[in-house]
C-alpha cells in the first residue's frame, strides 16, 4: 500500500479514525504494520501490503513473525487489542479468483479490462475528462485488474473484497494510485461523503441482506457521487428461472462443503456443461465458464431483485432519478443514480410516502 493512502480508513464498526504503525516499508511502500482506534484500542493489521479491516484478524504466525514490532506498538498504545479469532476466513470467492489467477486470464467475464472501462464510463455517463483525480471505491473488486485501470486513467482507486484476492492483485500492483484492501461491505472501512464513484458489479446481491449493504455504501457516496450496482433479476426469461432454480438449489448444499469438495463440484459441472455447449455447436471458453461456476455454485447467498426495488432504496438514500444502464440481458440489470445535494432536516430519514 502506498503511504499516500493512510488517512483515508475509518474502523469499520463506529468510523473512528485510525492511527497508523509502521513495521515494515519500503519507502512508500507500506508492507507490514497496525492500525489502531485509540478510542477504543481496536486494530486491524497491514499484511503484505493489504489492510484487513476485520475483527481479531492478527493470525499467529504474523504476530510472531513480528515480535519485535508489535512489542513496540504494544509498548506505544498499551490499550491496543491484538487478537486472533477463529473465524474461518475461507471464502468461496477465493478459489474462484485462484483459478483466475493460475490460469493467468486476461479477461474478466469474457470482456478486456479496456472494454470494462469503457463500458463503465458510458453506464455512469461519464468521460475520461471528468473522472480525472476523481475518487472510486470498486467494491467487491475481485482479481482487482478493473481497480487499477482505473488508476491508470487518473483516479484514484480504492478495491475492497472479502477474498484474499486483493493479496495477489497488490503483488501484481504498479500503479502508486491504487489501493486493495480487505473488508466486509457490510462495514466499510471508510467515512460519509468520501467517494466521487462507486461500482459494484455483481456484488452485493452476495451478502447477507442486499439492502442494508447498499445503504452502508450509499452513506460514503459525496453529494453528486455517482453510484452503480449490478445485480441478479428477479424476473428474466422462463429457460433462465428454470436454471436459476436449479443452481439456487444446488447452491444451498455445494456452499456448506469444504472448499476442496466444492472445487471437485464445480469442475464436474465445468466440463459437462462445456461437454454440453461443444455438442450443440455454442461456443464458450472454456476458463470464463469454469469461474462462472464458482459463481452459479457456491456463494452462501445469492438475491434476485428488480429494478423498481432498488430504485426505492436509492431514493431512501437522497439519490436522484435512478438511471437503468444495462438491462437487455436475461440475468441483470444495472442502476446508478447520483447523490442530490439537497440536505436531510437533522434526525429526518428519506422517506417514501
Ligand atoms: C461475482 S464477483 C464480482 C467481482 C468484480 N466486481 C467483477 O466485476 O469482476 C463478486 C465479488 O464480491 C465479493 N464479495 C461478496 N460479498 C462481499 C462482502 N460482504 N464484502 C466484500 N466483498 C464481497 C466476492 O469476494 C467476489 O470477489
Amino acid at each position: 500500500m502506498q503511504s499516500s493512502f493512510i488517512s483515508y480508513f475509518r474502523d469499520p464498526r463506529d468510523k473512528g479514525a485510525l492511527t497508523y504503525f509502521s513495521i515494515e516499508s519500503a519507502g512508500e511502500n507500506l508492507t507490514e504494520g497496525i492500525f489502531i482506534n485509540e478510542l477504543t484500542g481496536e486494530c486491524y493489521p497491514l499484511m503484505n501490503g493489504i489492510p484487513v479491516f476485520f475483527k481479531d484478524a492478527f493470525p499467529p504466525e504474523w504476530i510472531s513473525k513480528h515480535y519485535a514490532g508489535v512489542n513496540e506498538f504494544k509498548g506505544k498504545f498499551p490499550e491496543a487489542r491484538i487478537q486472533s479469532s477463529n473465524a474461518d476466513l475461507k471464502w468461496s470467492f477465493s478459489s474462484e479468483w485462484e483459478a483466475h489467477q493460475e490460469k493467468e486470464m486476461e479477461t474478466t467475464w469474457g470482456f478486456t479490462v479496456q472494454s470494462r472501462f469503457e463500458q463503465f464510463l458510458l453506464e455512469v455517463e461519464t468521460s475520461e475528462n471528468e473522472i480525472q483525480s476523481k475518487t472510486i471505491l470498486d467494491a467487491g473488486c475481485g482479481n482487482g485488474m478493473l481497480t487499477e485501470y482505473f488508476s491508470t486513467k487518473g483516479m484514484v482507486s480504492f478495491g475492497i473484497d472479502f477474498s484474499n484476492s486483493v493479496f495477489t492483485a497488490e503483488a501484481k500492483r504498479k500503479s502508486k494510485n491504487v489501493c486493495f484492501l480487505r473488508g466486509d461491505l457490510q462495514q466499510p472501512p471508510f467515512g460519509e461523503n468520501f467517494f466521487d464513484f462507486i461500482v459494484s458489479n455483481g456484488v452485493i446481491h452476495h451478502t447477507r441482506n442486499t439492502e442494508h449493504t447498499f445503504h452502508e455504501l450509499a452513506a460514503t457516496v459525496k453529494n453528486e457521487g455517482k453510484f452503480f450496482i449490478w445485480l441478479y433479476e428477479r424476473k428474466g426469461s422462463v429457460l433462465w428461472g428454470i436454471k436459476r432454480r436449479i443452481f439456487d438449489w444446488l447452491r444451498i448444499f455445494v456452499s456448506r462443503t469444504p472448499a476442496a469438495f466444492q472445487k471437485a463440484v464445480v469442475l464436474v459441472f465445468t466440463k459437462t456443461i462445456f461437454f454440453i455447449y461443444s455438442l450443440s455447436g455454442k461456443k464458450h471458453d472454456y476458463e470464463t465458464l469454469h469461474v462462472d461456476m464458482f459463481d452459479s455454485l457456491t456463494p452462501r447467498w445469492r438475491h434476485y431483485h428488480t429494478p423498481e426495488e432498488v430504485s426505492r432504496w436509492y431514493f431512501e438514500n437522497g439519490f436522484g432519478a435512478v438511471r437503468l444502464t444495462h438491462w437487455d440481458n436475461r440475468y441483470g440489470f444495472g442502476v446508478y443514480a447520483s447523490k442530490t445535494p439537497i440536505t436531510k432536516p437533522p434526525g429526518e430519514k428519506w422517506v417514501v410516502k
